[in-house]
């Protein structure tokens, strides 16, 4: 049952930077985190990165590039 009241974040162009310290701090208070990048060799390595901390129990990546999608929409 605790299971399914873990708290769960999402946290975009999370390889480096601010949103991979976000990922750290949150993994590390128990939060099950999806660390995602647009480029998957340096989110995966990233993710590497917070293993090696020892948080993998409570760290995922996923694929994700926010740009993905928003071309200008077409004008009818
Ligand atoms: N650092 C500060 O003190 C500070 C203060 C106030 C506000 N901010 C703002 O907070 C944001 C992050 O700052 P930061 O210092 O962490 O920057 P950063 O180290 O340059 O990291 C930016 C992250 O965003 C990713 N990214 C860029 N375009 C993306 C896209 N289309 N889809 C997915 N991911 C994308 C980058 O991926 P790649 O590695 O693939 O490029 C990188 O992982 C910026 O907007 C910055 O202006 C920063």
């Amino acid at each position: 049952m605790a299971e399914a009241t873990k708290r769960h974040a999402v946290v975009t162009g999370a390889n480096k930077g601010i949103g991979f310290e976000i990922c750290k701090q949150l993994a590390s208070k128990g939060i099950m985190v999806v660390l995602t990048a647009r480029d998957e060799k340096r989110g995966l390595e990233a993710l590497g990165k917070l293993k090696e901390l020892g948080l993998s129990d409570n760290i995922v990546f996923h694929h994700l590039d926010i740009a993905d999608g928003l071309a200008a929409p077409p004008t009818y």
